[in-house]
């Protein structure tokens, strides 16, 4: 178990584990939610003379010690973009070798969330994704559903314009059908109806890669989510960096749009 971060025992073990340092951070402000627009796979590779490819299983790698240090510090939720609606524009080559990495991924990390408390959940459509690749989804939501640690959104085949319209769609067959009145729809209504539905809002959303965008993710979850992004590459990016973007977040002030009253 990687649970060694904030004791205080000399014993080595122990300390061996103790990778990052947390020591400025507020560990009564920890962000519950933190989204990850994971970029820079490919340029990642490109700048190291290989193929892109390799910048994705690298970028797997990253997301799994990520995870693990978010999982330390007490973030609740993670959510990371693996795979967009807007993805399959990309050669089909490398459209395969995502989702055979994936594939992969949900086989070779089911004793890694295990052992790590790590309940692994899915934002995004099923429709298109490969047979056995939906067959790993729903093997690594019933194998870690009663893990009670951080839980990981992996987000496939996901993007924020499909998924409000999934919910408008939804909730226009339940007014149909008579289930819901019109008048009572509003904010919690409408985000019962989202793939992240029971979830707190992302607090942080982080960005790799240098690019200033949102690219279609969480559109109506970060509504208030306090941006950090870094010109590091994400197989570059290290416990180090959440850290640091975790300091950044305990120094904004979030009025979420009203005033701060001193
Ligand atoms: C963006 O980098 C990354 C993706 C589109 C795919 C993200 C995939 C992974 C991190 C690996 C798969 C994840 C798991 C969990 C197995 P980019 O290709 O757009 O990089 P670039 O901007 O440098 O071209």
């Amino acid at each position: 178990m990687f649970k060694g971060l904030f004791q205080t025992t000399k014993s080595p073990v122990k300390q061996e584990k103790l990778q990052f340092d947390t020591s400025d951070l507020d560990m009564n402000n920890i962000p519950k939610h933190i989204a990850i627009i994971m970029d820079g796979n490919g340029r990642w590779a490109k700048a190291q003379g290989k193929v892109r490819t390799y910048g994705h299983q690298r970028g797997a790698e990253t997301l799994k010690k990520i995870v693990r240090a978010a999982n330390d510090l007490g973030v609740k939720v993670i959510s990371a973009y693996a795979f967009s609606t807007e993805n399959w524009k990309r050669p089909i080559t490398e459209v395969n070798f995502i989702m055979d990495l994936l594939s992969r991924y949900l086989t070779s990390e089911i004793q890694e969330f295990n052992d790590n408390n790590v309940q692994v959940r899915f934002l995004g459509s099923r429709a298109g994704l490969p047979q056995i690749v939906q067959e790993k989804m729903d093997n690594a939501i019933r194998q870690t559903q009663n893990n009670t640690g951080i839980i990981l959104n992996l987000a496939i085949n996901y993007g924020g314009q499909a998924e409000i319209l999934h919910a408008v769609q939804s909730i226009a067959q339940e007014v149909y059908e008579g289930k819901l009145d019109v008048s009572s729809i509003n904010n919690k209504v409408f985000e019962e109806h989202l793939y992240t539905q029971g979830l707190p809002a992302p607090d942080l959303l982080i960005r790799p890669g240098g690019d200033l965008r949102i690219s279609n993710f969480l559109l109506w979850q970060i509504a208030y989510a306090e941006i950090w992004t870094t010109k590091t590459y994400w197989p570059d990016f290290t416990p180090d960096h959440l850290v640091e973007a975790i300091l950044a977040y305990q120094g904004r002030e979030r009025r979420y749009g009203g005033l701060v009253t001193k």
